[in-house]
């Protein structure tokens, strides 16, 4: 039996030890405000058994994490179309390049760099009546939890500074690989961004992926081959030019955001959520992945 509490207890111990913590994202303003000595862990295993420690139910802005909910969301939605419109390759670059983008004639790498995310916000937008409130409501009914909701500070602040996004979505337009008008597709994307949830919360929405695509009250969501897939993604392309050092560390699919979250998960035993605001140079929590690899090489297990 492996002792997940005491294992997670340990790191939040050596969390509060670091000293180099990383660096908080600015170039969203109102990420900045948030303290880089936070940290928080959670488990939920495959039997629905939790395991916290330190701030784990205190809510965060999810970010890049919201691209895997939007992507199951949309493949729910339309399944194998989508991937007229999207690659399922590693860029190697950071999440905001957009010189592949043009090289490539306006079809992204993957559905987690930016402008892979902003085609899929896309594809939701046409399918959707009120894109914003039944994003929302998804995710509400993923985690059976009515209390979560948009950052509107953090969703206004980002789409004042979001150049390089509006760039995206400009030369998605550009090359025909976006069907509405940028203004509505990006309103809905930094939405979803500013979405906050705390780890607990982020590991009952991951469950889904842990779990065949069934959520923990038994309802189905996505097939068994949908959930290969967004794990493959998850593991290929959920860390952008540092997802070889994650599959490297750590050795389990999994999503970080410019907010300090990162959730992985081990298929059929675990999810895990960790936030720690501070980054490392590729924009990944730099406390999060240390903690994800002591997880991981104490209990001898990942998908490896
Ligand atoms: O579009 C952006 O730049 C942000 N809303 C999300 C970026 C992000 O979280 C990258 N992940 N580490």
């Amino acid at each position: 039996m492996i002792d997940y509490q005491s294992i997670i207890d340990t790191i939040v111990t050596h969390s509060k030890e670091a000293t180099n913590r990383g660096i908080v994202a600015s170039y969203i303003p109102e990420l900045a405000n948030v303290s880089s000595q936070k940290f928080g862990i959670y488990i939920l295993d495959a039997n629905k058994k939790s395991y916290s420690s330190g701030e784990a139910l205190e809510g965060f802005s999810i970010q890049s994490i919201s691209k895997v909910l939007t992507l199951a969301f949309s493949f729910g939605l339309v399944g194998d179309e989508l991937w007229k419109r999207v690659d399922v390759e590693p860029s190697g670059d950071p999440f905001n390049h957009l010189s592949l983008l043009e090289q490539e004639n306006g079809i992204p790498r993957n559905p987690f760099i930016n402008a892979g995310a902003i085609v899929i916000a896309d594809i939701l937008v046409s399918r959707l009546k009120k894109p914003k409130e039944e994003f929302l409501s998804f995710i509400q009914e993923l985690t059976n939890d009515s209390s979560i909701r948009y950052n509107e500070k953090v969703a206004l602040s980002e789409k004042r500074t979001g150049y390089k996004n509006y760039a995206a979505a400009s030369l998605l337009k550009s090359y025909g690989n976006l069907h509405n008008d940028v203004e509505s597709v990006l309103d809905f994307y930094f939405y979803q961004c500013s979405l906050e949830m705390n780890c607990q919360q982020l590991t009952s929405a991951f469950y889904i992926f842990m779990n065949h695509g069934k959520c923990q009250r038994g309802k189905i969501y996505l097939t068994t081959n949908q959930v290969k897939r967004i794990n493959a993604l998850m593991l290929t392309c959920g860390f952008y030019d540092e997802a070889g050092e994650f599959a490297f560390e750590v050795g389990l699919p999994g999503k970080s955001g410019v907010g300090g979250g990162i959730v992985a998960l081990l298929p059929n035993t675990y999810c895990v959520a960790t936030w720690s605001p501070g980054l490392n140079a590729k924009g990944n929590s730099k406390l999060g992945m240390a903690a994800l690899e002591e997880l991981t090489t104490k209990t001898g297990h990942s998908i490896f």
